[in-house]
């Protein structure tokens, strides 16, 4: 069993109109996740894959099946499976530091420490510059890095990030996509990483899970050697582009 598994996983909503009516939106799904892998899911749009990474991360339980890290069932948050969302999720009130130092006092962190460690994990994405900004003098893309570092100085074992780069312009994302590449190679980290970007996906990961349209349930996987020439114009990145471009669904809303 891998760090991170799902076994036979479902997930269903009943929505707030038809009570009694359960929405399937995850179905069958076996996924194992070895420790140090960097996994991206891509899938259409409401195919499940922040269900998935909010399965992971214990925000909430499936409704069949069993989701295990370590080995062990998934019983709520920790700060081993920190989360980087879409939205810039900063305190506005706090400085970047204060943003970083919090989340290690909620890791019962001794107070004299938690500075030290905040400020090496700023150096990292180099942030170091702007430990005393509040984040609304930030940029999106600082505002992920300090994100990450946040992790970075919880020490999470998994990263879950759920489309961390999306709302950013292309360059300040292939900057961001090139420097979680360069912290995984360097702490291995596990990294599920949900995009919509097949480009982003060829370029970070070590294995590509493809979803099919809600219910969400895995169609294919591409596992990509970490030594594979990641340039889009090489022969293996054509290739497995085509392969998954002709599987990708189409979008899932009208279900
Ligand atoms: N708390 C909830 N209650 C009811 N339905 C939900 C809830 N959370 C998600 N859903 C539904 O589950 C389905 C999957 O949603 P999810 O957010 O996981 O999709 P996604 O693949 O992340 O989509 P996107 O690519 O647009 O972010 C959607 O139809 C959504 O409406
Ligand atoms: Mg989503």
């Amino acid at each position: 069993m891998g760090q991170i598994a799902l076994s036979n996983v479902s997930k269903a909503y009943y929505t707030s109109r038809k009570k009694d009516e359960a929405r399937i939106v995850l179905k069958d799904v076996n996924i194992d996740i070895e420790k140090g892998e960097f996994v991206s899911l891509i899938g259409p749009s409401g195919c499940g894959k922040t269900t998935m990474l909010n399965l992971i991360a214990g925000f909430e339980g499936p409704t069949l099946g069993e989701v295990r890290f370590n080995g062990n069932p998934i019983e709520g948050t920790s700060p081993e499976r920190g989360v980087v969302f879409q939205e810039f999720s900063l305190l506005p009130w706090f400085s970047v530091l204060s943003n970083i130092n919090l989340a290690l006092e909620c890791k019962n962190v001794p107070e004299k420490e938690r500075s030290a460690i905040s400020m090496k994990a700023l150096e990292t994405v180099g942030m170091e510059n702007f430990a005393d900004y509040r984040p609304n003098l930030l940029s999106g893309g600082m505002k992920q890095r300090v994100a990450i570092a946040r992790l970075l100085a919880m020490d999470s074992e998994v990263f879950l990030m759920d489309e961390p780069f999306s709302a950013l312009d292309e360059q300040t994302r292939a900057k961001l996509d090139n420097d979680i590449v360069r912290i995984w190679k360097e702490k291995r980290k596990t990294v599920v990483f949900v995009t919509h970007s097949i480009d982003e996906a060829l370029l970070v990961s070590t294995r590509i899970i493809l979803l099919s349209k809600s219910p969400g349930e895995v169609i294919k996987e591409w596992k990509l050697d970490e030594k594979l020439n990641r340039d889009p114009m090489s022969y293996d990145m054509i290739k497995i582009k085509k392969e998954i471009l002709a599987l990708m669904p189409t979008c899932s809303c009208s279900n």
